[in-house]
């Protein structure tokens, strides 16, 4: 088989790397603007060298973003070339016109690492849903989030020096806001939802808070308290509805979560037959992403299928007004009687003020947070 990477940044050289120990797997022409002597002979900056090679069947997407990505994977399949890519970004924003265009022109559209980096998720969901029926998924999705909450608890690290270090070591996006605010794990959020439970809903749908407010003394109050801070994604069916967010969440040191470390990743899913199931691995870096990608490529080449949901699933509607659980809230004096009727305790520490708040709904708490972008607001796993 001969195949093409676009984009030999982190994750495209991490599957280059991946595919070679696949056996019959050629890498004829890699897509890049930068030069590298480790590819000169199969570097192109033309994405016409790989359109037109009837040779190559297969094009790995690396280059992360919407655009121009969206044009060339467009164009590939089009030109009936299988299509792998762990672009979350472009498949929760064009998920419908890429499986619509795959599947006119006969070929596949795949995308395992875009959720969970090297842990076979969302092929694993889509397999369990083929008997039975997805009740709930939540989970760590975000390997840099995860890197700095567990730095700064383990090592009593500064925010901005540990989300340095994520970026060197290839965990971040190029850029991080969108790890740190919550939206890599709210498309992720999406991804998995709508395989889930065949749904279609968007990115808008997702409240979302992120960890970039957290300071290290509200890791420190938390961990007094035996407490761990990790940012998770939930979403569930409940009756003809949907529920989904995405908001850092409170554990107790024990919780399986709360031992999630560095860039590693944990997700869960309900199923009514199956129960519990969970996941655990490497959630980002090159060479994790890079094998999941070169899985998929393996599985093309071999004809193992992978059917999500059709393009045509009906949308959901999300309502998280149902949610109720109790929030930790780091927050400012005068911040105190917005929350008067719902402080279950509080403290004063360091100038802020410490709330756990009785149990109230995603949308009372995340617009409390949006209303007060210098506060942390943290659900409480119970
Ligand atoms: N920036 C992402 C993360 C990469 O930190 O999880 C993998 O999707």
């Amino acid at each position: 088989m001969k195949i093409a990477i676009m984009g030999f940044g982190t994750v495209g050289s991490g599957c280059y790397e991946a595919v070679q120990a696949a056996g019959d797997i050629e890498v004829k022409r890699v897509l890049d603007l930068r030069t590298n002597p480790q590819i000169e002979d199969i570097l192109t900056s033309d994405i016409n060298d790989i359109l037109n090679d009837e040779e190559i069947t297969l094009v790995a997407e690396c280059m992360g973003g919407i655009h121009p990505a969206y044009e060339f994977v467009m164009q590939a399949l089009e030109h009936g070339k299988h299509v792998v890519t762990p672009n979350k970004n472009l498949v929760s924003a064009c998920y419908d016109d890429l499986m619509a265009c795959a599947a006119e022109h006969g070929v596949e559209f795949r995308f395992t690492p875009a959720a969970g980096g090297g842990i076979p998720w969302l092929y694993n969901l889509q397999r369990q849903k083929r008997c039975d029926r997805i009740l709930e998924v939540h989970g760590i999705v975000n390997g840099t989030c995860n890197y700095i909450l567990d730095h700064m608890y383990t090592n009593g690290a500064d925010f901005d020096e540990v989300l340095k270090e994520a970026q060197a070591l290839g965990y971040a996006e190029r850029d991080p806001s969108s790890d740190i605010e919550g939206s890599d794990t709210q498309r992720k959020c999406v991804l998995s939802s709508n395989l889930a439970y065949g749904t279609r809903i968007h990115e808008s749908d997702v409240p979302t808070l992120g960890i970039s407010s957290i300071l290290a003394c509200d890791i420190e109050v938390l961990k007094e308290q035996g407490k761990v801070c990790r940012l998770l994604m939930n979403s569930g069916v409940v009756g003809d509805k949907l529920y989904a967010y995405v908001e850092p969440t409170v554990f107790t040191k024990d919780a399986l979560e709360a031992n999630v470390k560095t860039n590693f990743n944990l997700i869960t899913l309900t199923g009514q037959n199956v129960g519990t199931l969970s996941f655990y691995g490497q959630g980002a870096g090159k060479m994790p992403t890079g094998t999941s990608l070169a899985q998929d490529i393996i599985d093309i080449r071999d004809g193992i299928g992978f059917a999500p949901a059709a393009a045509d699933a009906a949308p959901a509607e999300v309502d998280n007004a149902a949610v109720a659980h109790r929030y930790f809230i780091r927050a400012c004096e005068s911040c105190a009687p917005d929350l008067a009727d719902v402080t279950e305790c509080r403290t004063q520490r360091d100038g802020w003020i410490y709330i756990i708040t009785r149990p109230v709904s995603v949308p009372f708490a995340h617009a409390f947070a949006k209303d007060h972008p210098k506060a942390f607001v943290a659900g409480i796993a119970e």
